[in-house]
């Protein structure tokens, strides 16, 4: 197992009381007020981890499919949410989603892109799951240097610089990308007491045509 694979798996039980600490629910509230989510439709949560993203589709009406390579995440999120409901549970990895294609209304990934291997290739992967009007909004972390969020919290990418995002999301096919602030930072104190990192936090919206 890679570095990044192991810490996900031990840190599932007690993922969601760190995310609490790294920033707060209305990371996405704005990506869902951004998608202009209607009740009743089909989400994905890609990387959906113990299902932050998910809780806030359900009290929102949605239908979900949650997607994380991690096993221990989704047994967090079975835990959480139960089986047989509005929430379907998939094993996958970035670059080959179990998904159809075109198949489903929106496309929510909050925190997951500065992890993957290759962000482009996975944006494109997210937009070839969405329906032609379906919309994809990346909620992520603007280019930083806090270098100890690579050593402690296996981050692959140091933040991404917003032209990036907006290049990769047309690259995807995507129609009117919009990147904006979310208005709230990722907060961290390092373990080695060598830093905290206090992070702007981007919301990236595109529309499948
Ligand atoms: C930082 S957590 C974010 C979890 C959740 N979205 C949240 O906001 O709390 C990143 C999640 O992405 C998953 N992940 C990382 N790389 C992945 C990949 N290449 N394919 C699928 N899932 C991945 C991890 O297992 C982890 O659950």
């Amino acid at each position: 197992m890679t570095g990044s694979r192991n810490y996900f798996e031990t840190v599932a039980p007690k993922w969601d009381s760190m995310r609490r600490g790294f920033f707060s629910e209305a990371v996405r509230e704005r990506a869902f007020d951004a998608a202009d989510v209607v009740a009743g439709r089909l989400a994905a949560d890609i990387g959906a981890g113990a299902g932050f993203v998910t809780e806030g589709l359900l009290e929102r009406g949605l239908r979900i499919i949650a997607v994380d390579r991690s096993e221990a995440m989704l047994a967090e999120m079975k835990n959480r949410f139960g089986e047989g409901g509005a929430v379907e549970y998939r094993i996958g990895e970035a670059e080959f989603l179990p998904l159809e294609d075109s198949s489903v209304d929106y496309v929510f990934a909050n925190m997951f892109l500065h992890h993957v291997e290759a962000p482009p290739a996975a944006i494109r992967e997210m937009a070839r799951i969405l329906k032609p009007g379906g919309r994809l909004v990346i909620t992520d972390l603007d280019r930083h240097e806090f270098d100890f969020l690579r050593r402690e919290h296996c981050d692959r990418w140091m933040g991404f610089d917003r032209p990036d995002v907006a290049r990769w999301f047309a690259e995807a096919g995507l129609v009117d990308v919009e990147i904006d602030c979310v208005g709230e930072n990722c907060c961290a104190a390092s373990q080695c007491g060598c830093g905290a990192a206090a992070v702007s936090i981007f919301a990236a919206l595109g529309t499948r045509p």
